[in-house]
């Protein structure tokens, strides 16, 4: 099973001084430091165009939808926009867009909606590497007697063990949920592969793209996934999460519903009064994505290229960042690092990581970092199977440092020296 690999990067350097012109909160200062946002993995800051679309809502179209009037109208307009934008970003068609709560509300709206369809006896496939929203949604399916089978990693490199997988997926197989990037240690998943693997045995393939989302492109079409599954506000945008549904799927599966609501998609999937002014940020978010791609590569022609253009430049960004980043932690003494370490494997993982520091827990660490500006995460970050497995879990988790575009090598430098220090206590 060959290893996934983002894109090569073809694209101009990414210009980090416009990039952080667009977010006015990098501004902050804590105890006389800027900030360091090293906390993206948990959410991102958000471009001003965001923050300007929410507020344009408000001034110009705040009413609820399909009225007889001028701002129902824009706001239906505005929804209508801002779906075709996260359908370029996933590469699918309009309606096959749903917008929700959040990554985990949708989730469980699905499994309630798959699992009128499952019989005891069925099975699902999770794993050892993901957050708990892509775990406890499918085994709330137990109570009907559905068999949840967890698949196990490589403890070494925190990858998934392939071997394990395609031991778990069966003819009584129904659904693979996987992540595409583990929010806690930075691994890619091979999910196009795995996707074939659940579809020669017939089942669904699920995609939690939630962490991936802000590092690199999604492709639904190329990876013929039948659901995927990520959140705005880890990529730039609002509260609130997106899903992607192949359509014939949208229409068989039955969601919980009011009867006067209508059927048709992809609204039979969007319960109740959404969050419609932050589904304006959305679109901003999309449109702020594509706007860094065609600063990058002026000569695409759509929105799709232009967000194509984006990754990719970004890729190549974080990745020189990364590389930096676990280069000076391996030196650390007493550093426990978790993950993918080798240069030569970093097409395998992104810009995020975990580590232990000598018999520290990791809320000191954080608590230590936090006092001088600089903030990281600390504790399971909700991938409690894999805190779990790697036995830190009673110990307090990790510490996680999540880079993305907007960050600095500055701020990796930063970190390294308040790190060293600390250890040097
Ligand atoms: C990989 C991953 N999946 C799912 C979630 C849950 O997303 P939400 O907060 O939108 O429910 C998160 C949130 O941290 C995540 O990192």
């Amino acid at each position: 099973m060959s290893t996934p690999v983002l894109q090569e990067t073809k694209s101009k350097p990414l210009d980090n001084a416009w990039v952080r012109e667009q977010f006015p909160s990098l501004k902050l200062r804590v105890n006389g430091q800027p900030a360091a946002f090293l906390d993206g993995p948990a959410g991102t800051q958000v471009p001003r165009q965001v923050m300007d679309a929410v507020q344009n809502y408000y001034l110009h179209s705040n009413a609820n939808t399909c009225g007889a009037f001028a701002t129902s109208r824009d706001n239906d307009a505005m929804i209508a926009s801002a779906r075709a934008s996260m359908a370029d970003l996933f590469n699918c068609d309009k309606d096959e867009v749903v917008f929700g709560q959040n990554m985990t509300t949708i989730t469980f709206a699905l499994s309630r909606a798959i699992g009128r369809e499952l019989k005891p006896g069925d099975e699902v496939v999770v794993t050892t590497l993901d957050h708990d929203a892509n775990v406890a949604p499918w085994r709330a399916l137990e109570e009907k007697g559905v068999v949840i089978r967890q698949v196990d990693i490589h403890e070494e490199d925190c990858t998934l063990d392939l071997e394990d997988l395609k031991r778990k997926i069966t003819s009584k197989t129904k659904l693979v949920a996987v992540g595409y990037a583990s929010n806690a240690v930075g691994t890619i998943n091979p999910v196009a592969e795995i996707t074939k693997l659940a579809h020669a045995a017939g089942a669904l393939m699920f995609i939690d793209a939630v962490h991936y989302a802000p590092h690199g492109s999604i492709d639904v079409k190329a990876l013929d996934c039948d659901f995927l599954v990520c959140s705005p506000y880890k990529f730039f945008g609002p509260h609130m999460g997106t899903l992607y549904g192949k359509r014939e799927h949208l229409l068989r599966f039955a969601p919980y519903k009011l009867r006067p609501a209508p059927d048709t998609l992809p609204d039979r999937w969007e319960t109740g009064t959404q969050v419609q002014e932050l589904i304006a940020g959305i679109g901003a978010a999309v449109d702020y994505i594509a706007d860094l791609g065609r600063r990058c590569e002026p000569e695409v022609n759509d929105r799709r290229g232009a967000l194509l253009a984006a990754y990719r430049a970004t890729r190549q960004y974080e990745t020189a960042l990364i590389s930096r980043l676990i280069e000076g932690l391996l030196a650390i003494p007493g550093l426990r690092f978790f993950g993918i370490r080798d240069p030569k494997r970093f097409g395998e993982r992104c810009s995020t990581l975990s580590i232990r520091l000598g018999n520290h827990t990791p809320t000191e660490v954080a608590a230590y970092l936090g006092e001088r500006g600089i903030f990281t995460w600390d504790g399971n970050y909700y991938a409690l199977n894999l805190t779990e497995r790697l036995g830190v879990e009673q110990s307090g988790g990790l510490l996680r440092i999540g880079l993305v575009h907007y960050n600095t090598m500055e701020e990796v430098e930063r970190l390294l020296g308040a790190l060293g220090e600390f250890s040097g206590k």
